[in-house]
């Protein structure tokens, strides 16, 4: 049995937020007070065994906290839930943590990850290349560079001390040189050096923090995640809304964390001026639920007592009645959609 502490998760996570307000250090990567997080995420899971995914698109996961809660805020100690997932989700793009507990009403019922995307970092010494690189269909969009110290651990090399010693050492260009060499491109190949010498004896390096993203969606769509997305606001049955997607060179949409489920519920109450009750991608296939855009139904956050499959109910429905709702409805209802498709 775990134990369970009445200190609240407000205030845990109040202590863990101070961490990145101007800059903060971790894994010995200093950030510089203008690399801020790209995006936030949370992660709950619960039912014992499960998946628990964390994902960072176009950078990497920084974890600020992970607690066991028992529900409601009351949180439970087991081990060190944060230095686990700390140890295997910091600096990765993609995260799945095996969580391990056991179901137990009362007691800590679930993991709950809260961590920041944060632009990728490269740094080369003096003298030497760097090769940035982003994943297919990404570009190469510079957050902030710098060819010169910042400290006197990074690139040590042979030098001494008096070489290291300037950890101001800023070349006001470095931003220029890299962002024309790299902005717009896949992956791209710079020099750590300068034309001038911002600090003479110094021994420097070029420093840059730089993210990963997909090339613009198409006029109407929004992107989100390395996908583009569309709500269309006509009533359709679940088999023609898929249709109107595919014509649309996409498919009906799936989402694959909380962050994503949000994101289609903002895009659809900025479309329609409201929660519109809207169809998804999701529908079941014999007893097995699927995304019919083919990808893993990995995440799903049912609301509560669904899905109950009332009167053969196998499509999926957001926003039932306007609700922060999953639900599973009868797929010959007609309702709104929100397509998804690659940029
Ligand atoms: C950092 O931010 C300040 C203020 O916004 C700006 O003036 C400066 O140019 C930025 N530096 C870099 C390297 O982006
Ligand atoms: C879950 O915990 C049990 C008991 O501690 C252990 O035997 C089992 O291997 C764990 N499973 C995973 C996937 O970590
Ligand atoms: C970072 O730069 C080094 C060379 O300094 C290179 O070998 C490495 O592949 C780069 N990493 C990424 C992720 O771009
Ligand atoms: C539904 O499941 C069957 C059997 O598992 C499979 O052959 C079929 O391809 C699935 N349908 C779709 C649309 O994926
Ligand atoms: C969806 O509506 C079309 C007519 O637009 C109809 O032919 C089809 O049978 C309907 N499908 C379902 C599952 O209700």
């Amino acid at each position: 049995m775990m134990l369970c502490s009445g200190l609240s998760s407000t205030l845990l996570l109040a202590a863990t937020c101070s961490l990145i307000t101007s800059g903060f250090i971790r894994a010995q990567v200093s950030f510089p007070s203008n690399v801020t997080a790209i995006s936030t995420g949370r992660v709950v899971t619960s039912n014992g065994l499960s998946v628990h995914r964390l994902s960072c698109v176009g950078g990497r996961i920084i974890v600020r906290s992970a607690v066991y809660r028992c529900g409601g805020e009351v949180t439970c100690s087991q081990g060190d839930a944060e230095n686990n997932v700390r140890n295997s989700c910091d600096g990765k793009t993609v995260c799945d943590i095996k969580s391990n507990i056991t179901y137990d009403p009362g007691v800590c019922r679930y993991l709950e990850t809260t961590y920041d995307c944060f632009p990728h970092h490269n740094v080369t010494c003096e003298g030497s290349q760097s090769n940035l690189q982003c994943g297919e269909g990404q570009v190469i969009v510079v957050s902030w560079a710098n060819y010169g110290r910042r400290d006197t651990t990074t690139c040590p090399g042979q030098y001494t001390i008096a070489n290291l010693y300037d950890v101001n050492c800023v070349w006001p260009g470095s931003m220029e040189y890299v962002t024309n060499r790299c902005n717009g491109k896949n992956s791209c190949t710079v020099e750590a050096k300068s034309p001038v010498d911002p600090c003479g004896g110094i021994y420097k390096y070029l420093e840059v923090f730089y993210t990963c993203q997909a090339p613009p969606c198409r006029p109407g769509w929004t992107w989100s995640g390395g996908r583009c997305f569309i709500f269309d606001s006509s009533q359709k049955n679940w088999t023609d809304a898929e249709s109107s997607c595919k014509t649309l060179g996409g498919h009906l949409a799936s989402f694959h964390s909380t962050a994503e489920y949000t994101f289609i519920r903002g895009l659809i109450y900025t479309a329609a001026g409201s929660y519109k009750d809207a169809w998804l991608g999701g529908r079941e296939n014999g007893t097995v639920w699927m995304w019919i855009d083919g990808s893993q139904f990995d995440f799903i956050n049912w609301a509560k007592g669904e899905p109950n499959n009332a009167g053969g109910n196998n499509c999926i429905q957001i926003n039932l009645k306007g609700q922060d709702y999953v639900n599973d409805a009868g797929c010959s209802h007609q309702f709104s959609f929100v397509c998804v498709r690659d940029p």
